[in-house]
């Protein structure tokens, strides 16, 4: 057994974050793979288990090893992990069953597991990715095309997306329809549901409170899609005079989620991707909501995590997005740090979208 360096965090613990080392098993199993960590996406979960708000560090353990947004590379494929090989590019599967298999862990949708007891890696009771090496089962993980190389790592928050919009489009039906997509927040899920609503052929418009001349809104307008800076103009009175048909909350603001439902059109569907933590108070007129919503058709719907399908879908379409949308992949990952520095990778600019730890 060798070691690996690795960050690790005391969840519940504020600032607890720090590099160490971790074993890796140099011996792999027959359907295992051994495999080295090529990139690592950061995002706002990571900075909330860091401020100790969340997380949880595998049994028996006081630390967790940080990082669920990952891109690994192949070194070694145990003899029944049929269809990998050194250096294929793999991106692990963050959400697994819970022990009990449930109905949903059982038949693959630890997305919608009924127990709770689901573990993640990173993030709930199973170590991630912020480290150098490690040995996974080869149904943990998805393939990525060679071609996507580093953009492959966008794929775990593309699968948030993609389960979030199929969960829209489900209870969405009306012929026709749907012509436009609201995206409130232009980090990094917000531009992948900007990318992801584009690609299906919608007229997009991205809220945030960056200027209109800001990076991100000119990659808003370069994907063809109506940038709002909402400090200046309310989206409500800048979108389609009919209001949105889908609707996808990025920011994890809960009044945001309210603006956004009454900017909805005719059988419009809201999805919130965004967990909040703490409370906000905020009068609303539930009459008034509760008769929109019933005469117009309309449904707010939540999502989280995604299913083996969702990270296939997303692998696929970051691939449709390079062709589609070329040059934009590139200007979606915004700062690369080495694991020495994760510290500034946790500190995000306001023209940031995707900071990524670099170790392969
Ligand atoms: C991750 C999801 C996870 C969720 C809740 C998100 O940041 O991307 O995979 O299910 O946090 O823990």
């Amino acid at each position: 057994m060798s070691s690996t360096d690795a960050i690790l965090v005391t969840p519940g613990q504020k600032d607890s974050f720090r590099q160490g080392t971790v074993p890796v098993i140099d011996e792999i199993g027959p359907g295992e793979l051994l495999l080295e960590v090529v990139a690592v996406g950061i995002c706002g979960t990571d900075a909330e288990i860091c401020e100790g708000l969340y997380g949880q560090a595998p049994a028996g353990h006081e630390a967790l090893v940080l990082g669920h947004e990952s891109l690994c590379r192949v070194v070694q494929a145990g003899s029944d992990a049929t269809g990998f090989k050194p250096g294929d590019l793999v991106v692990p599967i963050v959400r697994r069953p819970c022990p009990e298999r449930c109905p949903a862990c059982a038949v693959g949708r630890w997305d919608e597991c009924l127990t709770g007891h689901y573990q993640e890696h990173g993030i709930k009771g199973l170590d991630g990715f912020l480290r150098g090496r490690l040995v996974l089962d080869a149904d943990a993980v998805v393939s990525a095309p060679a071609a996507l190389g580093e953009f492959a790592v966008l794929t775990e928050p593309l699968t948030i997306v993609e389960k979030a919009l199929e969960r829209a489009l489900q209870i969405h039906t009306a012929p026709g329809h749907p012509q436009t997509g609201l995206v409130t927040g232009a980090g990094p899920v917000g531009i992948l549901a900007a990318l992801l609503l584009r690609s299906r052929g919608l007229d997009v418009y991205v809220v945030d409170q960056r200027p209109a001349d800001s990076p991100k809104a000119r990659f808003v307008e370069s994907m063809g899609g109506h940038y709002i800076d909402d400090t200046k103009t309310p989206f409500e009175k800048a979108g389609p005079a009919g209001g949105f048909d889908i609707g996808l909350e990025a920011t994890g603001y809960a009044p945001l989620v309210f603006r956004a439902l009454s900017a909805l059109a005719q059988n419009g569907v809201l999805a919130l991707t965004g967990v909040t933590g703490g409370h906000h108070s905020l009068d609303i007129d539930v009459n008034l909501m509760n008769s929109t919503m019933v005469l117009e058709n309309q449904a707010m719907v939540g999502s989280v995590n995604a299913a083996r399908a969702h990270y296939e879908r997303a692998v696929q379409d970051l691939a449709g997005f390079g062709v589609q949308f070329p040059g934009l992949l590139e200007q979606v990952i915004t700062a690369r740090h080495p694991l020495a520095d994760f510290a500034k990778a946790l500190q995000k600019g306001p023209d940031d979208i995707k900071t990524i730890v670099t170790l392969g």
